[in-house]
């Protein structure tokens, strides 16, 4: 079955308990587990990767390159600051979504900069851990759907 990366960074193994006024209550486990249930309804399958690490995203990103048929990030921090993850999503030839579960665009001005943003086909921000669902649907239609495209 083709797969789909659901790839996220730092301190979202945090989810859940950490700052839940601007991230919700959910856990990333939960997370998970409602991208998995999303995609099989297409006959998609998830491969579900987190790392603190800036290294450990970029070798998710090369080992999802030949393997995947779409990405959903959640960078984290590094949306703001890492060039690195850019150019390796960049040598990803497939649909990328970016997620954030808070609208950075309605926080501090850091955060305003997207590092992601340029080579995403989507961007989800603001719409809580259901923004993952909604990625997964999006993906599904650009990767499947092609129609859906036009
Ligand atoms: C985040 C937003 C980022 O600015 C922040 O550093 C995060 C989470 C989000 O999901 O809203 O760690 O990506």
């Amino acid at each position: 079955m083709p797969e789909i990366l659901v790839l996220n960074g730092p301190n979202l193994n945090l989810l859940g308990e950490r700052e839940p006024e601007i991230y919700g209550r959910t856990t990333l486990a939960d997370i998970e587990e409602m991208c998995t249930d999303a995609a099989a309804e297409a006959g998609l399958t998830t491969r579900c990767i987190q790392s603190n690490h800036e290294g450990g995203l970029i070798d998710a990103v090369h080992e999802a390159r030949h393997s995947t048929v779409g990405a959903i990030i959640n960078a984290g921090a590094y949306t703001h600051t890492s060039l690195a993850l850019h150019d390796a999503l960049k040598s990803y030839d497939h649909p990328i979504i970016e997620v954030h579960l808070s609208n950075p665009h309605a926080r501090e001005a850091v955060r305003h900069h997207s590092f992601l943003s340029p080579v995403a086909s989507a961007v989800i921000a603001g719409a809580g851990a259901k923004g993952y669902v909604h990625a997964v649907e999006i993906l599904i239609d650009l990767t499947l759907n092609t129609k859906a495209r036009l």
